[in-house]
């Protein structure tokens, strides 16, 4: 049988389950609750705060899970009386469970649920002032440094894209394509991870070739999905670039939307690997990549960051 990662978050207590849900533990899965179950306040609560085990559905109740999360996203989403908290939650549990599902599998249905993901945090993003300010204070999970930074991306990414005044379509393309734009490090060798963390400025030419083959290996994993847009597509592929040319595919002329997400993923890859405040690297930025991404986005960049309340 073949099982697919969820996030418990994405789950909710009182609420009759319309799959299995399978919990992978000791080499194990084991049936926790079957469909038509409910998870009791407690249980739930359990099962959240404990880090051992992980969650599975089967392949086959793919359908069903989507519909119940799809269902319970419009609702807690729309819900005026649901507190931010937990429509943070429920859309980055969404999101990372979209992610986990690309990196191990990239079939039409893990990029339909990325898609929803990234509605769904749009949705939250551009309808709750406060919600980046909780987004990025909360810190990655251990191992999970890679989905922790995708989310960022594709948060700070869509909230610049509607500063900048781009279509719905714009947005949700960026959002889809900030989400699963690390997918090629998932190919990386493991001895070579550690660079993800590393200081590009500490990069050698051979760290360098290395690091920047994830671009390469996402076209690979990418190209041959009919369901993956070209716009998706080329946005995964050129999210290193700059406009100076110096990017691994050497490309100088972005899409506004290429410049977006490669200027995000540069603040937030930036704060990792650097450790700067984000008022330290914002000011880093202004230095360091004139000249690659226009001044006049770097500035709107920077009031999205003041009025967000990121740099206090
Ligand atoms: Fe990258
Ligand atoms: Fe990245």
């Amino acid at each position: 049988m073949e099982y697919t990662p969820l996030r418990i978050s994405t789950v909710k207590p009182l609420r009759n389950l319309t799959f299995d849900l399978y919990i992978h533990f000791k080499d194990h899965y084991l049936c926790y609750a079957k469909n038509g179950e409910q998870l009791s306040e407690e249980k739930f609560q359990k099962l959240k705060s404990q880090k051992i085990a992980k969650f599975y559905i089967t392949e086959r109740d793919e359908v069903n899970y989507q519909k119940f999360l799809d269902a319970l996203l419009d609702e807690t989403l729309s819900n005026p009386k649901a507190e931010l908290e937990e429509k943070v939650n429920m859309a980055e549990g969404a999101a990372s469970s979209a992610i986990e599902r690309m990196n191990t599998n990239p079939t039409e249905s893990a990029f339909r649920a990325t898609e929803k993901a990234a509605k769904s945090l749009r949705q939250v993003i551009t309808g709750n002032p406060d919600a980046l300010k909780k987004i990025f204070g909360k810190k990655a999970e251990k191992n999970e440094e890679i989905i922790k930074h995708s989310l960022n991306v594709c948060a700070l990414s869509v909230k610049l894209a509607e500063v900048r005044r781009c279509t719905e379509q714009e947005m949700d393309d960026l959002g889809t394509a900030a989400l699963i734009h690390d997918i090629g490090l998932t190919t990386l060798h493991k001895d070579d991870l550690a660079l993800f963390t590393k200081p590009k400025k500490a990069f050698t030419n051979d760290d360098k070739r290395v690091y920047y083959l994830h671009c390469k290996d996402a076209a690979i994993i990418l190209r041959e999905k009919p369901f993956v847009t070209p716009v998706i597509l080329e946005l995964v592929i050129n999210h290193e670039e700059v406009q100076s040319g110096l990017g691994p595919n050497k490309k100088k002329k972005l899409s506004q939307l290429e410049e977006i997400l490669s200027m995000v993923n540069n603040y937030d890859k930036r704060i990792i690997t650097n450790k700067t405040s984000p008022t330290q690297t914002l000011k880093d930025m202004m230095i360091d990549e004139l000249g690659n991404y226009e001044l006049n986005l770097l500035n709107d960049f920077k009031k999205v960051l003041q009025k967000e309340g990121l740099l206090d």
